[in-house]
């Protein structure tokens, strides 16, 4: 029985992808800040990690490790995000994004590859965000942080040779999370941000629940061969919009997402 370690077990993406594994009969060891958040189901063994704090990484990581054995497959899902002007974006919510969605990912990301090389077998997920490719205004750390994740993992993916480990980059689009909620705000007496923060906030709410992701992850273990990149969410945003922007000058990419976001 495969045996899973997931981050941010807590809430969204991350707890529908835990129900979608326990459903499966998989094993998980699911993470949060506070345990108590951890949805109680069956097979799913709650374990505390905070991504601000290296030894909490490796404590998590190595305790779930020696108590499962090994890992058929890692999730590096948790994250959060900030909301406000770049111009004068403070050092620190910089520094506290990159810790949460680059560095402490990428400690992850190597403890669970040098966990896997051993066995040569396993597969590791990085959701990182569309936003890596098509930015969210007024959301620059999150924007940066999530396309140094989406780089390390393809960089990783180019030096993997003929290992069996494989590494796959999870892009959600928009999907209907409390995500929004939990966002730090910054600056919203402006009004471009606050007419973005409207759009943003629309968007979500009309986007696909997250156990859209968690099938997408199912499939993913399912896959011996995955695909190296994924993304999901609705058939414009996760298909059609990166198709076109793929093809248009940066002039007209910046037009487009003003116009998309209404600024
Ligand atoms: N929802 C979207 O539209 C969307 C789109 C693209 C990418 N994503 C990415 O998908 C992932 C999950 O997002 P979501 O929408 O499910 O968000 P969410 O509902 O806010 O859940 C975030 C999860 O991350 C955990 N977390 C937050 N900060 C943490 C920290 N410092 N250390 C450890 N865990 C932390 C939370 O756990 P606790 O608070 O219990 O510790 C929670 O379980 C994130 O990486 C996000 O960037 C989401």
């Amino acid at each position: 029985m495969k045996r899973i370690f997931l981050t941010g077990a807590s809430a969204g993406i991350g707890r529908a992808i835990a129900q979608a594994l326990s459903e499966r009969g998989y094993e998980v060891w699911g993470t949060s800040r506070d345990i108590q958040r951890i949805p109680v189901l069956p097979r799913v063994h709650p374990v505390q990690l905070d991504l601000t704090n290296n030894t909490s990484i490796d404590t998590a990581f190595r305790n779930a490790l020696s108590e499962a054995g090994h890992f058929d497959v890692v999730i590096n899902n948790a994250g959060s995000g900030h909301f406000g002007p770049a111009a004068s974006l403070p050092a620190e919510i910089l520094t506290e994004q990159f810790q949460v969605l680059v560095f402490g990912q990428i400690r992850l990301l190597q403890l669970a590859f040098e966990s896997m090389r051993t066995r040569d077998h396993g597969l590791i997920v990085n959701v990182t965000s569309l936003a890596s490719r098509l930015p969210v205004p007024y959301m620059s750390a999150y924007n940066a942080a999530k396309s140094a994740l989406a780089m390390f993992t393809m960089t990783m993916q180019l030096e993997l040779g003929d290992s069996r480990v494989r590494i796959v980059d999870l892009q959600p689009a928009d999907i209907s999370t409390d995500f929004n909620d939990r966002v730090a705000r910054s600056g919203s007496d402006d009004a471009r941000v606050a007419k973005t923060w409207t759009a943003v906030e629309k968007n979500m709410k009309n986007a696909p629940p997250p156990a859209l992701v968690a099938r997408r992850v199912c499939a993913l273990i399912d896959n011996d061969n995955p695909p190296r990149r994924v993304t999901v969410g609705d058939a414009f945003q996760a298909g059609i919009a990166p198709f076109i922007f793929r093809f248009l000058p940066q002039r007209l990419r910046l037009w487009g997402l003003r116009k998309y976001y209404g600024i």
